[in-house]
């Protein structure tokens, strides 16, 4: 067995997160300091208010996570880092932590994208899941569907043409005042609302298309609502989430099966900050069984940013030999 250390960083937005890897798949710490009570205050993330708490957080982050583990940094075998997508300011703290680490511990540095970190985090939930199959990644930042062919080779089978996924439920969670983030708010509205209730529209529903749009849903709730207001009609704000969340769900379900299919895979893997979503979670569950796939989700923890799936996705790269030089660099819009 591989008793090697990863020491995986995050900071790609607002959590702040460090975490310790033995072999691919042991998490031996998963320290997350988040930040969300300070930007909900603004309603979302404050770039550069994220930037200043994780400078001062990820020493005390890492420190943490080198006590949970029980090890020191003598005993770290590579230091991986998420270094893009996310905000530039945000990622060039941990890529600037990952990068003095590796330099005075002289250890391999590792580049991780977030995204395929996010797709990783099933590694880690479910230890003997391996590639081939399709995986569906929405979070507040994407909403992709990325055909995972082996560790290292990925292609994208298509992804949002506007908003995310999370987005959307931030965006909607907002103007109908709930505190950021809203996702998770909705989820939860939603339990108490008729999803029947309203009938909102599902973009790009067309078979063989797996791009996704998510605007037009956003207008279509704030249109509901202003119209309601408009005319003195009371909102009945559970019915509302509910009715938003089946057609967010409807949608990302009935792609993301048609992708598996059309692939051939027989596994469908949910991953990133939405597949936290009950909802989503229940009817992909439902759907796989119906169309003999098998479906795996990251446990909630996993879910949302975290180092842990920073490190698998930066172990299975240094498997590979994929290690990144000393003048790696934050980037913002970095693709898969
Ligand atoms: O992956 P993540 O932690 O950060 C990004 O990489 O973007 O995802 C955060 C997103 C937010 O938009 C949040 O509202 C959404 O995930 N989210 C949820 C739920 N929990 C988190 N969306 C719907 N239902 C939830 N239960
Ligand atoms: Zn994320």
């Amino acid at each position: 067995t591989d008793n090697s250390l990863t020491l995986g960083i995050e900071s790609s937005c607002d959590e702040t997160s460090v975490a310790i890897l033995r072999g691919g798949r042991e998490i031996l710490a998963n320290v997350i300091s988040t930040q969300i009570p300070i930007h909900q205050k603004f309603g979302g993330v404050v770039p550069e208010i994220a930037s200043r708490k994780h400078i001062v957080n990820i020493m005390p982050v890492l420190d943490e996570a080198l006590h949970k583990a029980n090890v020191t940094l003598k005993d770290i075998d590579r230091i991986a880092v998420a270094y893009g997508p996310g905000l530039v300011g945000a990622l060039l703290v941990g890529v600037s932590a990952a990068k003095t680490l590796a330099f005075a511990l002289d250890k391999p540095l590792i580049g991780v994208n977030h995204l395929e970190g996010h797709i990783f985090a099933n590694f880690l939930s479910t230890p003997e899941l391996q590639p081939p199959f399709m995986a569906l990644v929405v979070s507040g930042g994407h909403t992709s569907l990325v055909h995972v062919k082996d560790y290292n080779h990925f292609s994208l089978i298509g992804q949002t043409r506007d908003d995310a996924a999370g987005e959307a439920f931030d965006k909607v969670a907002r103007v109908m005042g709930l505190p950021y983030p809203g996702g998770p708010q909705i989820d939860k509205l939603a339990k108490e609302g008729n999803p029947d209730a309203i009938d909102f529209p599902m973009a790009l529903n067309e078979k063989g298309n797996y791009e996704f749009s998510f605007s037009g849903l956003k207008s279509a709730v704030l249109n509901y609502l202003n119209n309601m207001k408009a005319k003195h009609i009371e909102i009945n704000k559970a019915d509302v989430a509910a009715s938003f969340q089946k057609s967010v769900v409807n949608i990302l379900v009935h792609k993301a099966v048609e992708a598996a299919r059309q692939t051939n895979m027989t596994k469908l893997v949910l991953a990133g900050g939405v597949a936290a979503n009950s909802s989503l979670e229940g009817h992909l569950q439902k759907a796989c069984k119906e169309n003999g796939l098998e479906f795996y989700y990251p446990s909630k923890i996993l879910c949302t940013d975290n180092a842990a799936m920073i490190a698998c996705r930066g172990y299975y790269q240094a498997q590979a030999g994929d290690f990144a030089d000393s003048n790696l660099n934050a980037i913002p819009y970095l693709e898969l």
